[in-house]
């Protein structure tokens, strides 16, 4: 009864609060201006000149009013998985029989522009959140703005400031009826314009109650109109305690990208280097030939594939079948020339991927081995369909500068190899290399994934795939076939943290359409392998 009253007290403390302020002061300058703020009771006033129209955002909007928004915020918990229990930012009293678990943790999630908090998505997250709660404490929250997310764009980033506040305010109803010490188990997580929006209720939280939400997870934050805002207008790090960002579809919004490329959390992850997820790309070009009008175009690529491959990343993150592994570096192509390899090796650290990253974080925190001050980018690569999680191999293969090779010439193809393991489990085909090109001799690194997990691999089997051009002599084979002089191959795995080399039976090249099984007892004439960490060159 008590914490009911508190509820509304506060938030009655806050209307009058603010009417107080207007009527006190008799200056016209502090009488809310029609033309630039809108106010809505308890919520507060909502203004549309700078920091909310610049440059980047020329036009600003009011919110819509909370009738028009018509909010909705389902929750779920163990007991109710189906049917959810509707909570409502103007009744309060129902946060105590809802007998949501004071224990927690809390989850909220938020779609983005044209959806709405039923989606398949959100169902998926919801009940894969609830199933890994073993206690049955765990209570999601979907926040349903759909009244509020259609076109046009412009009005859809207003209203997620209103949706923003009021969310806040059923977490602090939530918090004072329940009787919380603070908001360490909540954990918000938005996709999209929703990122931003979880972004405004961690500010509000802070600055109308005093309190921090404990987590935010942006996934994939929109960039149209918060690309180089102020604080205030998008999702960053002062936000909550722990933001975690997602970028999956991060390119300039003219070439097409509508995520966010800047560092805005605590940890930003670049799956696959944060703009074009594997298995994406040929269905969206077709389409951007085919469609001219520009608006059918927007709204298409707002359920585009890349930009949803942040919820379905996180989604798989929450029971990976891997240990989702990512790892700290300067930039994606380091990353993908294997300069970043060794945990904790010159400042590249190790971190899971998604849910599971704030105890990783945390330790090299409290180790102090990052700067807390400066972005924290990671990366990792992943599969082109579920699930995504994949072990990360970087290979070096040698190709050998003997008398044999060097009289054979160079040769055009693309090497894949079969990763095989100790008990006689194997990987998929991978290829090396992205194209065929040209194998000289040369010593070469470069990063593969596979998604099945052989453990330690202990051979390979290695095939040349060569290509016949008309146009180019050096392809053309007549009295040798096709064939190139690799002399080892050296495999290490990121997940297993070990390597092996593997090199052919009786120095033999490897021959187009025939298999060569590469072993570790083969390598017996080498001399002991240095690998300089400067990759020399990029397939
Ligand atoms: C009222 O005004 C004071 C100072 O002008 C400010 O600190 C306070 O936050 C205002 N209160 C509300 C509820 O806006
Ligand atoms: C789950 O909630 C129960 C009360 O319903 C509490 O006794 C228990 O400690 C909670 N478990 C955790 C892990 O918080
Ligand atoms: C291939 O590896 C050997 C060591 O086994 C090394 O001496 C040689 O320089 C490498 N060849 C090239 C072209 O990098
Ligand atoms: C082989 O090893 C892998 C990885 O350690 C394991 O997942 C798999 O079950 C093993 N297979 C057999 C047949 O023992």
């Amino acid at each position: 009864m008590i914490n009911i009253t508190s509820g509304i007290m506060l938030n009655t403390m806050l209307l009058v609060l603010r009417n107080q302020n207007n009527s006190q002061d008799n200056s016209i300058e502090s009488q809310p201006d029609i033309e630039t703020e809108k106010c809505y009771g308890i919520y507060g006033c909502f203004s549309i000149v700078e920091p909310w129209v610049t440059d980047n955002r020329p036009i600003s909007l009011f919110p819509k009013s909370p009738e028009i928004l018509k909010i909705r915020y389902p929750s779920f918990s163990r007991h109710k998985a189906k049917i959810p229990y509707i909570l409502d930012t103007n009744e309060p009293e129902r946060i105590k029989p809802s007998r949501i678990n004071p224990a927690g943790p809390f989850y909220f999630i938020s779609h983005g522009y044209l959806e709405s908090g039923d989606k398949l998505w959100i169902e998926k997250m919801t009940s894969t959140l609830l199933s890994l709660d073993i206690n049955a404490n765990a209570t999601v929250i979907s926040v349903d703005w759909r009244a509020g997310s259609s076109p046009p764009y412009v009005q859809a980033c207003a209203n997620i400031r209103l949706v923003g506040t009021m969310t806040a305010h059923l977490i602090y109803d939530i918090y004072s009826n329940l009787n919380l010490k603070n908001l360490d188990n909540f954990h918000f997580i938005g996709h999209s314009l929703g990122a931003h929006l979880g972004g405004y209720a961690g500010n509000v939280l802070q600055t109308d109650f005093g309190l921090k939400l404990g987590r935010i997870t942006g996934l994939d934050p929109a960039d149209p109109y918060f690309n180089k805002v102020a604080n205030v207008v998008r999702l960053e790090k002062s936000d909550a305690k722990f933001v975690d960002i997602v970028h999956t579809d991060a390119s300039l919004f003219i070439k097409g990208g509508l995520g966010l490329f800047e560092s805005i959390g605590h940890i930003d992850y670049f799956p696959n280097g944060g703009s074009n997820q594997p298995g994406c790309n040929q269905g969206m070009m077709e389409y951007l030939n085919a469609q001219q009008g520009s608006i059918f175009r927007t709204l298409r690529q707002f359920l585009g594939c890349n930009h949803i491959r942040a919820y379905e990343f996180f989604t798989e993150s929450i029971s990976p079948s891997c240990p989702f592994l990512t790892m700290q570096c300067e930039s994606y192509q380091d990353f993908t020339r294997g300069a970043c390899f060794k945990c904790g090796e010159e400042d590249h650290n190790c971190l899971p991927f998604g849910f599971h990253s704030y105890r990783g974080y945390k330790r090299l925190v409290e180790s102090n081995t990052i700067d807390v001050s400066k972005p924290l980018n990671v990366f990792f690569m992943t599969t082109d369909r579920e699930s995504f999680c994949s072990m990360h191999y970087r290979i070096t293969v040698n190709i050998s500068a003997s008398i044999e090779s060097s009289t054979h010439g160079g040769d055009v193809g693309r090497l894949w190899m079969v990763l095989i393991s100790r008990n006689g489990t194997f990987s998929e085909r991978i290829p090396l290399e992205e194209h065929t090109g040209l194998h000289k001799p040369a010593t070469q690194r470069t990063l593969v994934v596979s998604a099945r997990d052989i453990g330690i691999p202990e051979s390979a089997k290695v095939e040349w795939e060569y290509e016949t051009n008309l146009l180019n002599p050096l392809t053309w084979r007549i009295l040798m076939s096709p064939r190139v002089y690799v002399a080892w191959i050296h495999i290490e795995s990121l997940e297993h943290r070990s390597g092996i080399t593997v090199c052919p039976p009786q120095e033999s090249p490897v021959i187009v359409n025939t298999p060569s099984y590469f072993q570790q007892h083969h390598c017996r004439n080498l001399s002991p392998i240095k690998i300089s960490t400067k990759s020399r060159f990029v397939f």
